[in-house]
């Protein structure tokens, strides 16, 4: 975290976020914010920053997403013809003018193949990361180095993605803007989430933890550790976390209580089998020749 003077950038969001609608139109209040989500873009801020004084490890910055905010608020509606972000003139949107999809040049050392993927802006992609179609990236995210977006992935706003994850396809991982103050989706370096899966409310997946296939997660969702005997669950204070190199499933468990236990129900629920050995790192080894 540096180059940015922060403390009076912080001071300088949070007066005009105070504001409310006051700010409309306000050109220092635009100016503020324009030097936040360039700031979000370079990587220099997030909306959340690892913290290891934090129970959790990680801290939000609660500031970052009120500025976030503060852009919607500022932003009026506008046309965004595709002529110039996608070079077809017969593709038309219509978004807040204050987030308008971000433009990537070679030198930026980011690869988004073509067909239909968006970045939107105040997101920061780091060297070396990919993006197959359709996938999209929203608003205050951030995606470390080397980690692959695959097709139909979705990361919501101010989701942190860390170095060399792989997002399968279809991946969806939440977006966490209000409260300002709840964390949002972290996934840690070298995770795995598989096709199809889920993460939302502020889970925080662990470094090398692998999702299978299917698994969804929410703060309503216990996961059930067979290796240690422990289910995790999110409280009050703190979200649910996948610990690091768990290799969670998608299984069910049969409903104790009457009318389900009668009725032979069962509720899905993440399992954690194993923790990550070679077998694991066989089966999610990647394909390194496409990158
Ligand atoms: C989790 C995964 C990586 C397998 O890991 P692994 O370490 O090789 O797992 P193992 O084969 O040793 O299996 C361990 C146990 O979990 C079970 N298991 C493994 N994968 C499972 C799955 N997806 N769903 C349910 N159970 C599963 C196995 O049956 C085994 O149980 P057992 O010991 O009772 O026989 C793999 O199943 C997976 O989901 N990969 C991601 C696939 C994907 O989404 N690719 C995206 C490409 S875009």
């Amino acid at each position: 975290m540096h180059s940015v003077s922060t403390t009076a950038l912080e001071s300088s969001i949070d007066h005009f976020f105070a504001l409310g609608p006051e700010a409309i139109g306000n050109p220092e209040a635009l100016a503020a914010f324009h030097e936040l989500r360039t700031a979000l873009e370079l990587g220099h801020l997030r909306s959340a920053s690892p913290d290891p004084i934090s129970p959790t490890g990680w801290a939000v910055n609660a500031w970052v997403k009120r500025g976030i905010l503060l852009g919607f608020r500022l932003g009026a509606l506008e046309e965004m013809n595709g002529t110039h972000a996608l070079g077809h003139s017969a593709l038309s949107f219509v978004d807040k003018a204050t987030y308008p999809i971000r433009r990537f040049l070679p030198e930026h050392g980011v690869r988004i193949v073509p067909g239909g993927s968006s970045v939107r802006s105040g997101a920061h992609l780091a060297r070396g990361v990919v993006m197959m179609p359709p996938a999209y990236v929203n608003a205050g995210a951030f995606i470390d180095e080397g980690t692959m977006i695959d097709s139909h992935a979705l990361v919501g706003s101010c989701a942190q993605i860390g170095k060399r994850v792989h997002l399968s396809a279809a991946a969806q991982i939440g977006g966490v803007l209000e409260p300002v103050n709840a964390s949002p989706v972290i996934i840690e370096d070298d995770a795995l989430i598989g096709g199809n899966t889920g993460v939302y409310e502020g889970t925080i997946v662990r470094s090398r933890a692998v999702l299978a296939a299917g698994v969804v997660l929410t703060r309503g969702t216990p996961v059930y550790d067979l290796p240690n005997g422990t289910v995790y669950k999110a409280t009050a204070e703190s979200p649910l976390i996948i610990p690091s190199g768990a290799v969670v499933v998608a299984g069910s468990r049969a409903i104790q209580t009457e009318p389900g236990k009668g009725l032979g129900l069962s509720v899905y629920t993440p399992i954690i089998v194993k923790y990550r050995d070679d077998k694991t790192d066989l089966s999610t080894t990647l394909e390194d020749l496409l990158r």
